[in-house]
């Protein structure tokens, strides 16, 4: 199974304010996340639960991992640990992708499992308190852009 990141940051690396967006809703990279997801297992940190408001994202397998967790809201599926979610991830996907969809610290914890990682670049600076690890990135040694679009750069990081 591949498994790839997908993130949107802004100019900062800010990716989330308050259990939000920090920019709000941009159609565009909304749709780019829907397109490549749809259909595969996501993966996300239990803090998930407060950003997707209790609702999982629909036709896509919405694994979720937590330490803490005992139970979680309908169409979720917990996971107590990373190797459990790369065990539940592979015998769910059908054509052998998954994504890690975050936040911050679930992109870090499977940073080691990434073949990939797509970054929707938002231009301009917004107010954020979540940020991407930049050294993350680091992880990668190839960066290519899929699309410059006026409000975002999509790119992807390859190994
Ligand atoms: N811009 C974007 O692309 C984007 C995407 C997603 C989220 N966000 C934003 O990111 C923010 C949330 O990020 P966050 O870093 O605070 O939280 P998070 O990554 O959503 O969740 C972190 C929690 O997930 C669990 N977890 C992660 N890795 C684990 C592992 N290997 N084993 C067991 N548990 C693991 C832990 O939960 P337990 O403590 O329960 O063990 C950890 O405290 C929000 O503001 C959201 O809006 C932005």
């Amino acid at each position: 199974m591949k498994i790839y990141g997908i993130a949107a940051t802004d100019d900062n690396l800010g990716i989330g304010f308050n259990d939000s967006l920090p920019w709000g809703f941009i159609k565009n990279d909304m749709d780019f996340f829907r397109e490549i997801t749809i259909g595969n297992p996501i993966i996300m940190g239990s803090n998930a639960i407060n950003w997707l408001k209790g609702k999982p994202l629909p036709n896509r397998h919405n694994i979720v991992v937590s330490s803490q967790r005992r139970d979680v809201p309908d169409g979720f599926i917990l996971c107590s640990c990373r190797n459990e979610v790369l065990d539940v991830a592979s015998s769910l996907s059908v054509n052998g992708l998954a994504f890690v969809i975050g936040g911050a610290k679930t992109y870090k914890s499977f940073i080691d499992d990434m073949d990939g990682f797509y970054l929707s670049r938002v231009k301009g600076s917004y107010e954020a308190n979540v940020f991407l690890e930049e050294s993350l990135l680091d992880r990668f040694s190839k960066c290519f852009v899929i699309d410059d679009c006026i409000d975002v750069l999509f790119t992807i990081y390859e190994k």
